[in-house]
């Protein structure tokens, strides 16, 4: 099984999350401003930020280019300062392409850039939850 996580983060949140993530599947995390090379995963994570409502459009345009051929499926972890926005736009493009998008998503308040201290133990603890279950439907 092949497992790949992918982040954007603008004040660090999400890579400290895709930091967290990383270590608890043992697979290195790639930043998508680096425009990572995925092929044949089985599992793909992504892990985002929220900015005036929508993802931001780097991971827009990334995920536009992903077919089935570089990910079967992908899960979605996301932080807003609100805590509940969805990344609507990307699971839409990803199952316009053919990408399978687990149902369940992960959501968690990030605050607003270093206000708040997330993500926390707690954000990270109940993320690393989400993970595991994930992983149940490989
Ligand atoms: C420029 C900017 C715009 C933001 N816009 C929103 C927003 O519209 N709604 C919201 O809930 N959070 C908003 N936030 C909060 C971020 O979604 C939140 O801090 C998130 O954890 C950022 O992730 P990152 O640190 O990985 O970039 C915004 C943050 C920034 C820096």
């Amino acid at each position: 099984m092949k497992i790949s996580i992918i982040y954007y983060s603008m004040t660090g949140h999400s890579k400290k999350m895709a930091n967290a993530i990383s270590k608890e599947l043992n697979v290195s995390s790639e930043n998508i401003k680096t425009n990572p090379k995925l092929e044949d995963v089985d599992l793909l994570y992504i892990i985002s930020g929220i900015y005036g409502d929508k993802s931001s459009p780097v991971l827009i345009e990334y995920v536009k280019e992903l077919t089935k051929r570089n990910a079967k499926k992908a899960a979605l972890i996301t932080s807003s300062g609100s805590g509940t926005t969805k990344p609507i736009e990307v699971r839409e493009i990803l199952e316009n392409n053919g990408i399978m998008v687990l149902k369940d998503e992960f959501l968690y308040s990030g605050g607003f850039m270093f206000f708040g201290g997330h993500p926390n133990k707690k954000d990270i603890m109940n993320a690393t939850n989400f993970v595991r279950e994930t992983l149940k439907t490989l």
